[in-house]
């Protein structure tokens, strides 16, 4: 049969059924599980069977999860974390040795920004960051003891497009591996190993559940990778619980349309807001007006649920917009059926310095808006008496 789509299989992708026959995947609540006799228990312990033992190391429920976005990030293995950060975390302490460098973009998460300043040094790896404009500068940047190139597209919360061929082209003549953070854009509107990525990471919590109840993390590759992250985690403990690996997956039956209704939305919420008289700018990826909107095309097949803008008069003006604001939630979380406006300055990158905020984008009044799945009219609605009030 030919190989099925993206959208058949985040949905026929299964683990074998038990011998009940059911029809939607049960939920293996067990912490570990039985062995037949002593020799199968050895056996298993010393790798000859491929098995469930602990469901640190595995369990149906995460590998169900995990095989599900290998299938639609066209990667061999992955391994499944508690969340998005430990995805981020584990991955890098698992694969850098101490004194080892890394070159990234600037423009990434603040907790990713905050572990690459102030915990990564603690094992003397150093970071150098490149701006998303100049990404002919990255080559000066790296060392002999460079082992990674890292970047996320969209960028959050600013929503700028990096270039994937041209960074997995620099890493591969540089022999670096490239990792790239798909969170925004899920593998249904991009898969960076097309591109050149070697591992792939994604906050689960975001898009994938989308309905804004669990926490989770992933990172697919080749298999050798995953292999030492395999090995790292199984010993280190961030594993994703079965309980809400079960909720993952199922929510990934619905991501591709969910993600459609979501880029309807956004851009329906773009273009209003870029024709306000109350806004400076918009920055949409499928915006014409977006400064990479020509490489948003090519990379992505839409142009994802975020929309970043600011609001004219500067920080007050941006406090009384929230203030203002009725239907929507206030919150930091993003890619939930509930649209969700936050202030980056004040939140999710407060702790990174002023100068660096900037430098990404990341102005005073920057609004970012994770537009839902309520109808259209209703976000916009809200969104305009918060601009007018
Ligand atoms: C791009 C990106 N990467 C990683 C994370 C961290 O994910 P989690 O909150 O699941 O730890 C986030 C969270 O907002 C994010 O936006």
């Amino acid at each position: 049969m030919k190989d099925p789509f993206l959208e058949t299989k985040a949905i026929r992708t299964q683990i074998e059924r038990t011998q009940f026959l059911e029809h939607s995947n049960p939920l293996y609540l067990t912490s570990s599980y039985v062995f037949e006799d002593a020799e199968d228990m050895r056996a298993s312990f010393a790798d000859e069977k491929q098995r469930n033992i602990y469901s640190r190391y595995s369990n149906p429920n995460t590998s169900e999860f995990v095989e599900k976005v290998c299938e639609m990030e066209g990667a061999e293995r992955g391994y499944a974390f508690a969340s998005g950060m430990s995805a981020v975390f584990s991955t890098f302490a698992a694969l850098l040795n101490s004194d080892d460098h890394i070159v990234s973009s600037r423009s990434i998460f603040g907790s990713t920004q905050t572990m690459f300043n102030n915990i990564l040094p603690k094992w003397n790896i150093s970071t150098s960051y490149f701006k998303i404009d100049e990404l002919d500068k990255i080559e000066e940047l790296i060392q002999p003891n460079t082992k990674v190139i890292y970047a996320e597209s969209p960028t959050n919360p600013a929503v700028d497009i990096l270039d994937l061929k041209r960074l997995g082209d620099i890493a591969k003549k540089h022999n670096l591996l490239f990792i790239v953070d798909n969170c925004f854009a899920t593998p249904y509107l991009q898969q960076p190993i097309k591109f050149g990525a070697d591992l792939v990471i994604h906050s689960a919590t975001k898009l994938m559940d989308g309905q804004g109840r669990v926490l989770g993390g992933v990172t697919v590759g080749s298999e050798d990778l995953i292999q030492k992250i395999y090995l790292f985690s199984r010993n280190t403990g961030p594993a994703l619980s079965p309980f809400n690996a079960w909720v993952l997956s199922k929510s990934l039956e619905t991501l591709p349309v969910r993600v459609d209704r979501h880029c309807d939305n956004a851009l329906k919420v773009a273009e209003f807001l870029e024709a306000h008289d109350n806004v400076n700018f918009v920055k949409y990826p499928f915006l014409k007006s977006h400064p990479q909107y020509k490489l948003a095309k090519q990379q992505m097949k839409l142009g994802g649920s975020i929309v970043a803008f600011e609001v004219k008069g500067g920080i007050e003006a941006g406090r009384k917009f929230l203030n203002s604001i009725k239907l929507l939630s206030l919150s930091a979380n993003l890619g939930d059926t509930r649209s969700i406006v936050t202030h980056p300055a004040s939140t999710t990158h407060a702790k990174i310095l002023e100068d660096v905020r900037l430098e990404t984008g990341i102005t005073a009044g920057l609004i970012r808006v994770s537009v839902g799945l309520e109808h259209p009219e209703d976000i916009i609605n809200d969104l305009k008496q918060a601009l007018e009030n």
